[in-house]
């Protein structure tokens, strides 16, 4: 199971004054007495979620492999599209796609014409489903992809046999995706109302592209009930205690900036799941910490002199990963040109790992604390265990900080001048005030 390392922490800071001050939070999350307590269905994912559902998953799966399909358009943003992303990226093949397994990709997580025009090539080649997740419903980016997906689908394989190829994920009643699913048939799964996007991946937003790409989400959601279990402990003996305790403490000691590291391209877009997850949860009312990314040892080359020599306003948290999948030496070279012969017969993941130790220990001498979290390695049960972990430890610690970690006021502004823009019917006031400004 993960466990946090907060030696080098403690180096610069006291956590242990916070340790209680997290228990109370964690009361307070438990107990569901806090700000944002209509938002705490996520809290029961683990446990509640039915086999019904798993199955429903499962057979909607089954159905595709039998008709065929080798591509699967998952459209969604934020909330409704990094969980699932993080975890293909995390589990699949590096190469998959180039290696003609069949594939999911996403869209309708930008507004890019190039991106969705490159995508309706690749539907050419191949048999197309699509699942479209939006709890609100509503949202620009996915209802854009989604309305050009769809008008593909049905020129392609007729309306009928499009409605097969497509389901919904929404709200159980309301949005504009819940009506239109209803009138065109498509089967449909419901996101809880008490649970807010970036908290959404153990619900159908995850289950559903996750097991559409072959993966085991009931290992998945094994992992996060096991997680949640520890996760419910009052005492410095729960992980999340841990981690939400030495962050706050590192803020308030001036560390405003975390970076979340990983030392393997797989965990890249755990790092994107996890800056919205904390970014939307913590940013509010002029607070919070600022997460950001690495993908080490690649941005050693590029990020590596700020962290190790800039402003010492940041900390990193360390996603380290225990075991690879695979095994690769490095082969001995008679004529040993470039020198490496040292590393022969070796494997390269102890070069992965001493540069991980050497990074840290540098860091830690250039002022920058270290949280540490281990994971054993990187399949469906530890990562549905991770997201429960980064979850519970997400609501401590902006309780921690006193802010509502399950709103997110700040991202209806672009929203507002966007549609005021494209002047949408009802923004008449607010399209001719932008007028004058542009
Ligand atoms: O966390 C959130 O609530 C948001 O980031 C949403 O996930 C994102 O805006 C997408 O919303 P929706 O699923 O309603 O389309």
């Amino acid at each position: 199971m993960l466990k946090v390392d907060l030696s080098a922490v403690r180096s610069f800071v006291n956590v242990d004054p916070l340790m209680n001050e997290a228990i109370r939070a964690l009361d307070v999350l438990d107990r569901r007495t806090g700000a944002g307590n209509d938002f705490l269905g996520w809290l029961d994912l683990p446990e509640n979620t039915s086999e019904e559902l798993v199955a429903a998953c499962e057979a909607v799966v089954e159905d595709w492999k039998k008709a065929g399909i080798n591509l699967v358009v998952a459209v969604g943003i934020g909330g409704s599209y990094l969980g699932a992303k993080a975890t293909l990226e995390a589990l699949s093949h590096t190469f998959s796609s180039q290696l003609g397994a069949p594939q999911v990709v996403f869209a309708g997580h930008n507004l890019s014409e190039d991106y969705h025009s490159e995508l309706l090539d690749l539907m050419e080649q191949r048999e197309t489903a699509v699942i479209v997740i939006s709890k609100s419903g509503t949202t620009t980016e996915p209802a854009v992809a989604f309305r050009i997906v769809k008008e593909w689908m049905e020129k392609r394989y007729g309306q009928e046999q499009a409605r097969q190829r497509i389901v919904a994920v929404t709200d159980a009643a309301r949005g504009a995706l819940k009506g239109l699913a209803d009138r065109e048939g498509y089967r449909t799964f419901v996101i809880p109302d008490d649970v807010g996007g970036r908290f959404s991946v153990l619900t159908p937003v995850g289950l559903l592209p996750i097991a559409a790409a072959g993966f085991d989400i009931r290992a998945l959601l094994q992992g996060a009930r096991d997680m949640a279990a520890l996760c419910r402990e009052q005492s410095e003996a729960n992980p999340a205690i841990q981690y939400a305790a030495a962050r706050n403490a590192l803020y308030r000691s001036g560390k405003k900036i975390e970076i979340l590291v990983n030392f393997t391209p797989k965990l890249q877009y755990i790092g994107e799941w996890w800056k919205q997850l904390y970014g939307e949860s913590e940013g509010k009312q002029g607070l919070g910490i600022f997460p950001a990314s690495v993908n080490f040892t690649t941005d050693l080359h590029s990020m590596g002199q700020y962290i190790q020599d800039g402003e010492r306003t940041l900390f990193e948290t360390v996603l380290s990963v225990e075991a690879p999948k695979r095994n690769l030496e490095i082969p001995i070279d008679p004529e040993n040109l470039d020198g490496l012969n040292f590393l022969a017969g070796r494997r390269m993941e102890a070069c992965n790992r001493m540069a991980e130790l050497g990074t840290r220990l540098a860091h830690i001498d250039g002022g920058v604390p270290n949280i540490r979290l281990e994971m054993p390695r990187i399949d469906e049960y530890h990562l549905g265990a991770l997201y429960f972990f980064f979850e519970k430890a997400c609501g401590i610690s902006a309780y921690m900080l006193g802010v509502n970690p399950f709103d997110q006021p700040g991202v209806e502004d672009y929203k507002k001048n966007m549609f005021a823009l494209l002047g949408k019917p009802g923004y008449e006031e607010q399209t001719r005030e932008i007028q004058k400004r542009i």
